[in-house]
């Protein structure tokens, strides 16, 4: 998922701030016990998380897709002294390998995990949220966007992971790509859907970093 040469990928990682020793242990321990560790963000994305929430200070963060934590841990790192992040996860046997680390943190009290369906949860918070973190099935991004957005502050912002999808969103059909292909790949349509609304939404600015997988960087007017 790194579109860096390797040599390039170890000099950034080299000259980033390195993880914290318990973002070191979260992050090994996943990779070593749960059956898609790559989902995690990682120690570059990780530091990128918690320098835009240092940057943002926000009092509330919402996280859309929680897996093992390392982001919400990230993204708590920036919050206001009074702020609070609520994170959704479908996923409930995550719960106690995320919290024995958040336990662990300074700011861990701060993290509030809500488990369930993220469409069925988002509509039940009140805003306004600082900064939104959308990391969950891609299938349903676009929803996402569109039950958070009234959410957000004016002023705030939505990132969202994996908006190159591994590279297929650039790859169109007929580059190796039959249309068949391209129609079954649901979760690529469902990027490049988001990424198209995400450039033709009037009430934003957006950002797409190509950094690891992709991060769209969204400001709302
Ligand atoms: C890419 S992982 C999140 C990674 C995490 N944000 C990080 O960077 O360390 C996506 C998570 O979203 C969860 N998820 C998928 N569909 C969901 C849904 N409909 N509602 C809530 N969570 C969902 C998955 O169980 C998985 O744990």
């Amino acid at each position: 998922m790194d579109f860096l040469p390797p040599d390039i990928s170890a000099y950034s990682e080299a000259h980033t701030s390195p993880e914290s020793e318990l973002l070191r242990q979260l992050n090994r321990n996943t990779q070593a016990r749960m059956l898609y560790p790559r989902m995690l963000s990682g120690h570059i994305q990780g530091r990128l998380l918690a320098m835009y929430s240092k940057m943002l200070r926000p009092r509330r963060i919402l996280e859309i897709g929680t897996f093992t934590g390392y982001s919400a841990l990230c993204l708590a790192e920036g919050l206001a002294d009074d702020g609070t992040l609520i994170t959704l996860e479908k996923d409930d046997e995550l719960e106690a390998f995320a919290r024995s680390y958040w336990n662990q943190s300074p700011v861990g009290h701060r993290i509030d995990l809500r488990l369930g369906k993220a469409a069925d949860l988002i509509p039940t918070l009140d805003g306004p949220f600082d900064l939104v973190f959308i990391d969950a099935d891609k299938e349903n991004y676009s929803l996402y966007y569109d039950l958070v957005f009234d959410k957000v502050r004016t002023g705030g912002i939505i990132l969202a992971d994996n908006v190159l999808w591994s590279g297929k969103v650039a790859r169109p059909v007929g580059q190796g790509r039959t249309a068949a292909e391209r129609r079954a790949d649901k979760d690529t349509q469902a990027v490049i859907d988001f990424n198209r609304k995400v450039s033709e939404d009037p009430r934003v600015e957006q950002l797409l970093l190509p950094v690891r997988d992709g991060l769209m960087m969204i400001y709302k007017h």
